[in-house]
Formats: structure tokens, sequence, C-alpha cells
């Protein structure tokens, strides 16, 4: 039977037109995020501050620290000598010259590759080819990181601890990855619990509680980084497509006439509301403390894909006690959008505009902190 100060709350939430969940004594999602040491709402600098730097690079990894990102994001995948390294794609024709310097092998998975070869390769010549706008001679050469060498960078600035928040990218091709993860981050006491004081500080992201987050497409691998490192906090990430939540139509993409990806993810939409709600509630069961869904951008481009912030779906989220953290938004009318929807935190690739849409712009501008940086 509800207690009389139940019965206070929802007859003053009817009146005011609340939902039953808002008049509830469940904790805000300020309050779930604070909880587990994680800015409200959080700035991920999507592979570093890629919009200004090529992407997973020192420049970028850098570049976003010193503007005051909270979290650097990176996909980790593990080299053929066993080295973990930051590499969005599954190979490196993209970011790097491998067509150039291992012309028979262009097409093989970077994990093909021992890191010693990694590390002969220019990641960041691509950059300034594919954005002659934003191109600096001091790219050129850029090198792959490894995990260790990030680490390096979150740790490098006196002022400003940003927070690792770590995708294990294709878990599948690399099993025992979640393992591995744990015994780096371990042996460069990521891991250790944190002085409450640090916790509290708006500065120190990378010290407090929440300085770690780990991120998965993958039930399997959430399910291992449960198992591995229960404590640290985890975020499923959802998109609608085969093997992760299911499509209302099957019609792919070449079947679907349309000429534009973007064009064709914002019509894909989960089956029906049961099978989004079903994810959610699986992440919630295996402990993540949020979810990361796709949005679908204004603008279109390669990193629009299905709409899955809708107000129903964080309000659900939100109900089951989760947060939510979108990817992958550059501009302010998406940033305005998703916020308005309710979410928790955005991934961006401009963290220096996420940071002014907050209203914590940095001190610096993208120019002068790449030139005190160097580049
Ligand atoms: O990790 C969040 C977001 O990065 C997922 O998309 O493909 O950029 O790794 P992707
Ligand atoms: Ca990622």
């Amino acid at each position: 039977m509800p207690s009389t100060i139940t019965k206070s709350a929802l007859l003053l939430s009817m009146l005011l037109g609340l939902s039953q969940a808002q008049a509830s004594s469940e904790p805000s999602p300020a309050a779930l995020a604070s909880r587990s040491g994680i800015p409200h709402p959080a700035v991920i600098a999507h592979r570093g501050a890629s919009f200004d730097a090529p992407e997973s690079t020192a420049a970028a990894y850098k570049l976003a620290r010193d503007l005051g990102a909270d979290y650097l994001e990176l996909d980790l995948q593990r080299s053929k000598d066993g080295v973990l390294f930051a590499l969005h794609d599954n190979d490196l024709q993209r970011t790097s010259d491998v067509a150039s310097k291992f012309p028979e092998r262009k097409d093989s998975p970077a994990n093909a590759f021992t890191m010693a070869e990694l590390k002969t390769l220019d990641a960041g010549s691509w950059f300034n080819s594919a954005y002659p706008d934003r191109a600096r001679a001091s790219y050129v050469g850029l090198k792959i990181l490894t995990l260790d060498e990030i680490i390096d960078i979150a740790q490098g600035n006196s002022l400003h601890k940003p927070g690792l928040y770590i995708e294990t990218k294709e878990p599948k091709q690399f099993p025992g990855i979640e393992h591995d993860l744990k015994k780096k981050l371990q042996d460069r006491g990521w891991l250790s619990p944190a002085g409450s004081k640090l916790a509290k500080s708006e500065l120190a992201v990378g010290q407090g509680k929440g300085k770690v987050i780990l991120q998965t497409f993958e039930k399997s691998s959430l399910e291992l980084l449960q198992k591995e490192m229960p404590q640290v906090p985890k975020i499923l990430l959802l998109w609608v497509a085969e093997g992760s939540i299911e499509p209302e139509s099957k019609v792919s993409f070449a079947e679907s006439g349309e000429h534009d990806k973007a064009a064709y993810y914002a019509k894909q939409h989960p089956k029906d509301k049961a099978e989004f709600q079903r994810w959610v509630d699986y992440a919630k069961t295996q402990g993540a403390i949020g979810t990361g869904p796709s949005a679908a951008l204004t603008h279109g481009g390669d990193q629009s894909y299905s709409d899955l912030v809708q107000p129903w779906m964080n309000q659900y989220t939100h109900e089951q006690g989760l947060l939510v953290h979108v990817y992958t938004i550059d501009d302010a009318v998406d940033y305005q959008k998703v916020m308005d929807a309710g979410v928790d935190g955005i991934f961006t690739n401009r963290a220096s505009e996420l940071l002014k849409f907050y209203k914590r712009p940095a001190a610096a501008s993208v120019t002068q902190v790449l030139q005190n940086n160097g580049y």
C-alpha cells in the first residue's frame, strides 16, 4: 500500500501533469551519474578531438585533454604480438599509408601487424588530404598509439585529467582482450579506488571513480567486461542492425535504392518498442550503468544512424536507472535536439564546440592548444 508521502507525491504529479516515474523517489539521471563519478552532462572526445586533428593520434588526444573534455574515447584492438592499441577501422587503409608501406598486405586487418610494424605507418597525412582546410604540416608522420601512450596523455596535464572511455572493438577478433585490458588498467593504477576528495572535483574525472568507462556493442564482451572489472562503469552501445537491435525492415542499404547511407539509416527503426526495451533491460541485467545509442544527424554524413534517442527511449532508459550517452554529434542544432530529448552525455568529434554549448568553454582556442602542443 502506498505511504502517505507517496500518495501525496502521486497526487501532486497528477496535478502538475508529471509521470509517475518523475514523481517517484528514483534518483535523477544527474544523481545516477554522480554516484558513478561521471560528469553530467559528459563531454566524450570521440577518437580524441578528431574534427581538428587526425583521429586516435597524440595530436587529437592532447587537444581534447587540454580543451577540457571529460573523456578520451578510443577503440581498442590488439596487435599480432599482443600490444593493445587504438584504431577504429578493421584495416589500416583509410587512416594510414599502409598501401605504400605494405602494398601486398594493405587489405589485411590491423591485428595482422606487429606493433613495431604499426609504428612505421604515417597516421596523419591522410587527414591533410581529406581535410585540406584543417591540414597541418605537423600532422605528417603521426603514429598509431598504444593504450599505454594514451594513458600517458590522459595523465599528462597537471591541471586537467580526463578519463578514458574504452570500446572493445570487434571483440570476437580478440579473444581475451577484456582480461588484457583489465591487466593493463590494473598495472597503470587505473583500477584502484579513488580518493573521495578527488572524485568530487570537476577537474579530476581521470582520478575519480568514473575515470574509466568501458563500452561495447557486443553482448558477450559486456559480460566479459563485467566479469573482469565489475566495479568499472559500463555502457552497452546500441544501433539498429543485424546482431544488434532488430530492424523493422530487413532491406539492406544495397537493396534499398538509397544513395545516401545517412538517409537509409534514418529510416531504420527498431522492430518494435519491446525490441528497444529488451536491449535496455539486457544492459541493466548485465550491470551496465547506461546505454550508448546512435543518433540521426540533421546534416547527415557518415556518422548519422538511426534515431535511438527519442524522448520515450531516453525516458524508458532513465526509468531503469540507466544513463544515456549518445554518439556521435558535432553540430549545435543536434546538441540541442538530443539534450532536449534527455541524454546525459555526448560523444563528439568537436570537443571544443560541445564544451562551448555546455557553457564550459576552453580557456584557449583549438589553434592555440595545438600550437602549445607543438602541432
Ligand atoms: O563508441 C561510440 C561510438 O564511437 C560508436 O561508434 O563506430 O565510432 O566506434 P564508432
Ligand atoms: Ca568507438
